[in-house]
């Protein structure tokens, strides 16, 4: 059985009804399709019904629900049952409903995959698949997920996934992995087990390890992942940050990553929610200037018939159209209004 084709989500479907979407770049870059938005990922362990609940509550552009390292070995069970009631019950809104399976050297993986798909496999907009490091593990899940949805009757390949990036082997062969499967939906950096893989010298996760001084120690593997994303015209997401009364460090670190172009990040405490929502959409300004460059851009090569254009003192051509159909599409997707109109020269 070969990967899925997607019906529904990836870089040219359509998302789930109701869902927040983000226009992206594609490979190319030449053409755009929708994406989820996941400016905010919500972490929530699976074995634990109060924080379920909360996270009901909180304004996320999307949540998973933790089966791996956020639920202790004798629990794994249980929590399996505990997501696909979440999930079934409702009360989502339009958000990226995803679960957090174990991963694939573990004894656990598939029958998770199996338990939520089949018990809430409706419910369910992607699978984050952890500790990934080859190709072929996102192939067993796109694979798992196909026989799933053939044998229970949901259409195949609506589900994504999520990978995330998060030792040597998975960096080394990220390329290969975002080119994995018509389901994935975006590369995740985790940084603590990142950390942890290289043996780097500092216990403070997503924070520059003390006695490096030359740079960002992880600018490599952030630009790494994000090349292999927007290669494959899927989203990069940045993983948590552990110090959640620390509401300025969150911001400077999630800023780090929104400067890049990551698409979001993962977010473990209500605190953190509305710092994530607003560093990875754009300004009000910048929205309002992307917007006001697609509408003189469309103006000169429809009305005028010209390639390039002048916006006040601003040379804009087709190039310049592409990073604002990015800035806009991120400002849509985060519910931003236009405060400028474009008024052609008479
Ligand atoms: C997340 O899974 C991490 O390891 O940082
Ligand atoms: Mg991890």
């Amino acid at each position: 059985m070969g990967p899925a084709t997607r019906s529904d989500g990836g870089a040219e479907g359509g998302a789930a009804p109701g869902a927040r979407t983000v226009a992206q770049a594609s490979g190319a870059g030449t053409t755009m399709g929708e994406l989820r938005s996941r400016r905010s990922v919500l972490a929530v362990p699976g074995s634990n019904p109060r924080f379920v609940d909360k996270a009901r509550g909180l304004d996320t552009d999307a949540f998973f629900l933790d089966l791996e390292d956020a639920v202790a070995p004798s629990e794994k069970e249980a929590a399996r049952t505990t997501v696909v009631r979440a999930l079934a019950d409702g009360g989502w809104d339009g958000r990226v409903r995803s679960v957090r399976v174990n991963d694939t050297t573990t004894e656990w993986a598939y029958r998770d995959v199996i338990s939520v798909v089949e018990g809430a496999g409706a419910d369910l907009d992607s699978l984050v698949l952890p500790k990934v490091t080859a190709a072929r593990d996102v192939e067993w899940l796109d694979t798992l997920l196909t026989q799933i949805e053939r044998a229970v009757g949901l259409p195949v390949g609506r589900i994504g996934i999520e990978a995330q990036i998060e030792d040597a082997r998975g960096l080394v062969n990220v390329d290969a992995i975002a080119a994995s499967s018509p389901r994935l939906e975006a590369l995740v950096y985790g940084p603590a087990d990142f950390m942890a893989s290289l043996t780097m010298k500092s216990l403070v996760v997503g924070e520059q390890p003390p006695g490096y001084d030359t740079g960002d120690a992880y600018h490599y593997v952030l630009m790494r992942i994000l090349t292999a994303a927007r290669a494959n015209g899927i989203q990069a997401v940045d993983g948590p940050y552990l110090q959640i009364r620390d509401v300025d460090a969150f911001r400077r670190s999630a800023g780090r990553t929104a400067a890049l172009g990551f698409d979001g990040k993962w977010v473990l405490h209500p605190l953190q929610v509305d710092a994530a929502n607003e560093v990875f959409a754009p300004s009000q300004e910048d929205y309002d200037h992307a917007e006001l460059i697609l509408d003189a851009y469309a103006h000169a090569t429809t009305v005028d018939r010209r390639g390039a254009v002048m916006l006040g003192d601003e040379m804009l051509d087709e190039a310049s159209r592409k990073m604002a159909l990015v800035v806009a599409g991120k400002g849509r997707a985060a519910g931003l209004a236009r405060t400028r109109s474009f008024v052609p020269d008479a």
